[in-house]
């Protein structure tokens, strides 16, 4: 007999298969049968689109079986394996792709993080889970910061922590830095209808060389790989709307996903690949390599191409571009603004 003993319905974060979900159900799951008990750990993500809406989608399902031995039902034992609970499916949640229930269909998964200390019902089942502590509640349930030196706790920097900064909260090894690209990738099919696609997870990687991690299953991937070449413009603040439009929502299904995006495209003079005429800053690149094993593009550039409009004195000027970066910590956008000092001299004071 299958029966949830503990489950919980939590406010959350997490894209799985395209689809930002706000809401995930944990559950500890007992499975008696024939004189042998099993007890699994699981949570699902769904998108909880509206405060009513608790239909669970499991395509975004995660379990680990904790215990799995002759006996029967022991509160005494559920007691215990809800100690670990939250750990347990913390793991499984930021590291989705090493469950046995992840199915990657070629659409970017983020890491899911359930907020602990935000339940959205009561509990139901036989059981609580143990109260987080008020220390990690203020942390939003994470790990206590890690002393980035011995030292620092004996007291010897003591007196200066606060000052430089010597606290510190661990994320754990994910791909976050500040600030990412917000690329939009533009190729064309083989009929010469324009797709984009937003990129955050790439790079300049060489000379004349951009690296950029993509899943293989998008329609981006399918295009560049008939043509040899695509674009990669800068998104900007002014067409926010449609830079984060082209990364919710695939050619796959919306052939006409560009015009929707507000986009219109002139063909590149360099390679087979639609420029957008919306965006001021271009790359226009040729294909060098694409790994399905990896999910790695790495391309040549082959030329840069910038909006007379985003020119002050024929240089580049980003306070008329007003390019934007992704905060990948908050999943945001951000102006890149002001300048405060210039590179190869701010720190020649110091040399
Ligand atoms: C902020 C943001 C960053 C993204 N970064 C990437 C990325 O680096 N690699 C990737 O494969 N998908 C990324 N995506 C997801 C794709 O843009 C998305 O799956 C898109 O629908 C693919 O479109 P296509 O199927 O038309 O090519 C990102 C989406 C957003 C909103």
């Amino acid at each position: 007999m299958v029966l949830n003993v503990f489950e919980q319905f939590y406010s959350a974060e997490m894209t799985a298969n395209g689809r930002p979900r706000h809401a995930a159900l944990v559950m500890l799951i007992s499975d008696s049968e024939e004189g042998r008990i099993r007890y699994e750990a699981a949570v699902t993500f769904f998108p909880y689109d509206d405060p009513e809406d608790f239909a669970v989608s499991y395509d975004a399902y995660f379990s680990k079986v904790l215990y799995d031995e002759p006996g029967k039902r022991s509160k005494k034992r559920e007691t215990e394996l809800l100690l670990d609970f939250r750990r347990i499916i913390d793991e499984m949640a930021e590291r989705p792709e090493n469950s046995p229930n992840f199915a990657d269909n070629g659409t970017l998964w983020t890491p899911g993080k359930v907020f602990w200390d935000k339940p959205l019902r009561p509990a139901r089942g036989d059981h609580e889970l143990p109260p987080l502590s008020e220390e990690n509640k203020a942390a939003g349930g994470d790990n206590e910061p890690v002393e980035a030196d011995a030292a620092a706790e004996s007291g010897r920097l003591s007196d200066n922590k606060e000052k430089i900064g010597m606290g510190r909260k661990n994320f754990g090894a994910k791909p976050l830095s500040i600030p990412q690209p917000v690329w939009i990738i533009a190729t064309y099919d083989e009929n010469g209808v324009p797709d984009a696609m937003n990129a955050a997870w790439g790079g300049i990687s060489e000379e004349n060389e951009v690296s950029v991690c993509l899943s293989v299953g998008h329609k981006t991937c399918k295009n560049f790989e008939k043509t040899g070449a695509f674009t990669i413009s800068m998104a900007d603040a002014e067409h926010i709307a449609g830079c984060d439009y082209v990364g919710i929502s695939s050619g796959n299904q919306t052939p006409d996903k560009f015009a929707r995006a507000g986009f219109t495209a002139t063909k590149s003079a360099f390679v087979n690949a639609p420029v957008i005429n919306e965006l001021a800053v271009c790359l226009e690149c040729r294909v060098k390599e694409f790994s399905h094993e990896t999910c790695i593009l790495k391309g040549e550039i082959v030329n840069v191409s910038v909006s007379d409009l985003a020119l002050t004195e024929g240089k580049v000027d980003l306070a008329k571009v007003k390019p934007v970066c992704f905060d990948p910590f908050n999943n945001a956008y951000h102006v890149i603004g002001e300048k405060v000092g210039d590179a190869f001299g701010a720190g020649k004071a110091l040399l």
